[in-house]
């Protein structure tokens, strides 16, 4: 998959064993600095020291804590300490919170330095490892703060999901879920099957998902990049999800809160009948198998509606949502009402609980 962009073309290169690549990936008088997900270094241990060689790595915590200024001062001490100058490389192994992590320093130390990413996650290899965007938390508000900044060049290796837990797995399955049905027809049908095989961990099916999803999703912000028009429909199931993810404290993870985000979405959609009946109840007779198995009579829905004000899609007074009108067709809406959300919600609820 090629992508253009404002700031630098690059690609994505899918690989099977990354790790035989050590030679081949090698750039001319440059060094590389690893950035690698502290879980999956002890996991990957012997082939990640081979690759690593005498190269510096830091080790961080796939946590959304680590996701903070704090946290990330530590990570440009360590770089400067080690003598990272602007020739070096900085080269990222892990999911998305790595990728948000590495991609705000690569794009902020020496005002940008060249970057490969080899995402290991499903979320992060299906959706977030293209668009340019990188994030930080602000105290419990997601993704607050950030820049526009791409890898130079993407390596997907498929492999890294063996080892995934399948919380993890079906976290990513989110993402893939709402670029599907952000496609046309077709790719909703192939979305169908897929979910129905019950192979979902059979390579050669989700590898074909994953290169749909990104093309999908490039189809969005090519020539949107900063996010102004057309891209902000990719925030589908993501006002509500992100709110819902901080209100839980981070205990439900990011792709099944934008999943529960995508089915609270169809609600507002389907309650406003932007959305008919016969649409909304063909989707969730695909998604529904995969909402995740979460508490949320927990989750306070003041906290949730609190958090949606610091949606950064909005602008005005009233709240903001992405609908689907159907499938591959959707819209803005910025006149959602805070009563409609708490109404919307305890039906929801009981739903999800059924
Ligand atoms: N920048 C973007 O465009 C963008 C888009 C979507 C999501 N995001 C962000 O991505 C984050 C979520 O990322 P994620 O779902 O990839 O999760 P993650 O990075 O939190 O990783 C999830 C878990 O998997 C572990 N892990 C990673 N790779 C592994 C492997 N191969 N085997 C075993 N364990 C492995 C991690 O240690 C962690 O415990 C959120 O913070 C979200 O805001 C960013």
């Amino acid at each position: 998959v090629k992508i253009k962009s404002r700031i630098k073309d690059y690609s994505v290169e899918m690989i099977d064993d990354i790790f035989s690549l050590s030679q081949s990936i090698k750039i001319n008088n440059t060094r590389f600095f690893f950035i690698i997900d502290e879980k999956l270094y002890s996991i990957y241990k012997c082939r990640m020291d081979k690759f690593v060689g005498k190269s510096k790595k830091i080790l961080i915590p796939a946590k959304e804590e680590s996701k903070t200024l704090p946290y990330i001062m530590n990570i440009y001490r360590k770089l400067f300490d080690n003598g990272f100058n602007r020739n070096d490389t900085l080269f990222t192994f892990g999911g998305g919170i790595l990728q948000d992590i590495s991609g705000f320093i690569a794009s902020t130390i020496y005002r940008g330095v060249r970057w490969i990413f080899a995402p290991t996650t499903l979320l992060a290899q299906a959706d977030s490892c293209i668009g340019s965007k990188t994030s930080i938390n602000f105290y419990k508000w997601k993704n607050q703060i950030g820049t526009f900044y791409p890898p130079d060049k993407i390596f997907i290796d498929p492999n890294f999901t063996d080892t995934l837990t399948d919380r993890d797995f079906y976290s990513g399955l989110g993402e893939i879920i709402k670029v599907h049905l952000m496609g046309d027809e077709g790719s909703f049908d192939s979305l169908s099957k897929y979910l129905c095989t019950k192979k979902l961990h059979a390579k050669s099916d989700f590898t074909q998902m994953v290169s749909n999803s990104l093309k999908i999703k490039r189809s969005y912000f090519e020539g949107d990049e900063f996010d102004t028009g057309r891209r902000n429909l990719l925030n589908y199931g993501h006002c509500f999800g992100h709110a819902l993810e901080s209100a839980s404290n981070f205990e439900i993870n990011h792709g099944e809160a934008v999943l529960l985000g995508i089915g609270f979405s169809n609600q507002v959609a389907l309650n406003r009948k932007i959305l008919c009946k016969t649409e909304f109840l063909k989707i969730e007779s695909v998604i529904k198998p995969y909402y995740p198995v979460f508490d949320l009579k927990s989750i306070s829905i003041k906290q949730i509606i609190n958090n949606m004000k610091h949606d950064k899609k909005r602008t005005d007074k009233k709240l903001v949502m992405i609908v689907l009108k159907k499938v591959g067709v959707l819209e803005k809406r910025t006149d959602i009402e805070e009563q409609e959300i708490e109404q919307i919600y305890s039906k929801f609820v009981e739903y999800i609980h059924e």
